[in-house]
């Protein structure tokens, strides 16, 4: 149906899944209870026939001409076997396994697609580059990163779970089919080495075999220039399927390159990941999502401070707030306990049912970007009383009129499997964005609340001020993202680092210039 969104964009749609698969599970039991049956009949009659064989018609030519026993062979014959052989039984439980399989698949509204399977796997892909993590270990199940030749565990899982060849040859091939053979190279490997492992063990559950494996290994090989080992690999899928014309003539092929352009011994080319379009700030993202950057040392520097804030308002006197000064230029702080826990899952449970696949700004219109991977829900102030309460408690703070149309209304987003948001900027910086359409201005600033805490990874980093903020459960993030003359702040560009492990929740408040004119000049924002 329409409605239908992409799973691998939030992790709820994976607890919904967890839930569809307990279902094929029973019908998975009940379809192995009747085959078990069915086989113990046929067992059964086996036995009989068998037994009297050894016992009656080998025996004394007596027993023969007993006209029971006449009668009974020949009834079997002229009816038992026919029945047996020409039992219907065994399609009809296939039968009631698949048709219950299509009821489950028809009724699941999150039933996953093969889209969701590849944003998965792009999604561990994503992972893998920017936690640095060696895919050999995540493939058995450990998050490690190798760090100038060490490998140094960054998250330990209670339940390790090792991958199989298939699970590392469908990886392999989404890259491969992207023509990312950086990507589709390694996991490849790793689904060779798995299959070869299991000695060509047939599994009915499998996508690829050893020589699927082999055959996409030995091309992405030869399309990275590493041609003899394409054509040692291709000579071992050849011993595995000696007619396979297309492998012969391929190998054929690598030979005569081999001759006219004899490679180099030192010519060892390291294979280079693919281009995407931040790369320009890649690096610096990628450390500060490792790390938090410059933040632990920001004690050394008096002018970012903690205290307990009130900003004068009479609703925080008896209940200051935890200021966190975390940057000056661009002015960024966190506000620690903003929200309760309770209120927290409130609003988690009440977005769960509107949440859709994020958007971005698209020129003037709306989509969706890799660039952005998490679902997402616009929460109306009625949609429950707490965001009333909250409204009124970031107005407390930082005096800003959050009423539409100054502000938006709330955003609620839910990341999923490697789900995050490149380094962008939460302002419009281009007169046609689709954000001017409230006609009250810019995103003046940005209030986000963290609603979860994660396992690994998710921080808000900020590229060019040099910081992270780890996800900091229940507390709240607030910068200007607009000079006072009203022009963007560059050095606002953030991003929300690929989750690692976890469940990452946040709501976003974005206030607009109107209405805020008072508190736009007279607030601190120490640089300008
Ligand atoms: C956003 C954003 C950062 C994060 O939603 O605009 O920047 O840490 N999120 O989730
Ligand atoms: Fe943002």
């Amino acid at each position: 149906s329409l409605t239908l969104s992409v799973m691998f964009t939030s992790l709820l749609n994976v607890r919904q899944a967890i839930s569809i698969e307990r279902q094929l599970i029973d019908l998975l039991e009940t379809y192995i209870e009747h085959e078990s049956e069915r086989l113990e009949d046929i067992k059964r009659f086996y036995a009989k026939v068998s037994d009297l064989h050894s016992e009656v018609y080998s025996g004394p030519s007596a027993s023969m001409a007993n006209p029971l026993v006449a009668f009974t062979l020949i009834k079997r014959l002229q009816s038992e076997w026919v029945n047996l052989v020409y039992s219907n039984e065994a399609q009809e439980n296939t039968q009631a396994l698949r048709s219950g399989y299509e009821e489950v698949e028809e009724e699941e509204g999150y039933f996953p697609k093969l889209e969701d399977l590849q944003g998965a796997a792009k999604g561990l892909m994503r992972l893998q580059d920017v936690y640095s993590l060696q895919v050999g270990s995540l493939v058995r199940g450990q998050f490690k990163r190798i760090n100038n030749g060490n490998l140094i565990d960054i998250y330990s899982p209670i339940i390790s779970i090792p991958l199989s060849g298939d699970d590392c040859f469908l990886v392999g091939k989404v890259a491969y089919e992207q023509e990312d053979y950086y990507h589709s190279v390694q996991w490849l490997e790793e689904s060779v080495r798995l299959f070869r492992g299991a000695g060509g063990e047939w599994s009915p559950e499998n996508e690829g075999t050893l020589e699927d494996a082999l055959d996409h290994l030995a091309f992405s090989h030869f399309k990275t220039g590493n041609v003899s080992y394409a054509l040692s690999l291709s000579q071992e899928l050849l011993n595995y399927d000696p007619m396979n014309r297309r492998v012969s003539k391929n190998i054929e092929m690598y030979e005569r390159l081999l001759v006219e352009y004899p490679p180099l011994p030192s010519a060892h080319t390291e294979l280079k990941r693919p281009k995407t379009t931040y790369l320009r700030t890649r690096n610096t993202y990628e450390r500060l999502c490792q790390t938090q950057g410059t933040q632990p040392r920001h004690y050394e520097n008096p002018r970012l401070f903690c205290d307990y804030f009130t900003n004068d308002s009479p609703g925080l006197l008896l209940q200051p707030i935890r200021r966190e000064v975390l940057s000056l230029q661009p002015y960024v702080v966190l506000y620690h306990r903003f929200i309760s826990d309770s209120e927290a899952k409130s609003i988690q449970d009440v977005a769960q049912t509107g949440l859709r696949r994020s958007v971005v700004a698209s020129g003037e219109k709306q989509a969706t970007a890799e660039y952005r991977i998490s679902k997402s829900a616009w929460l109306k102030e009625t949609a429950h009383p707490i965001i009333g309460r909250l409204d009124q408690r970031i107005t407390m703070l930082t005096g800003l009129n959050v009423q539409p149309p100054y502000a938006e209304y709330l955003q609620v987003v839910n990341y999923g499997i490697g789900g995050h948001y490149e380094p962008h900027f939460d302002h419009a910086t281009s007169a046609s964005s689709p954000l001017f359409r409230l006609n009250t201005g810019n995103r003046v600033a940005t209030f986000m609340i963290y609603l979860s805490s994660v396992d690994a990874g998710g921080s808000t980093a900020f590229i060019h001020a040099n910081f992270s903020v780890p996800v900091v459960e229940n507390a709240a993030l607030f910068w200007w993202n607009l000079h006072k003359n009203g022009q963007g702040d560059g050095d606002t560009l953030h991003a929300g680092c690929p989750v690692l492990v976890g469940d990452k929740w946040v709501a976003n408040k974005w206030i607009h210039e109107y209405g805020q004119e008072f508190q736009r000049r007279c607030s601190p924002n120490p640089e300008e």
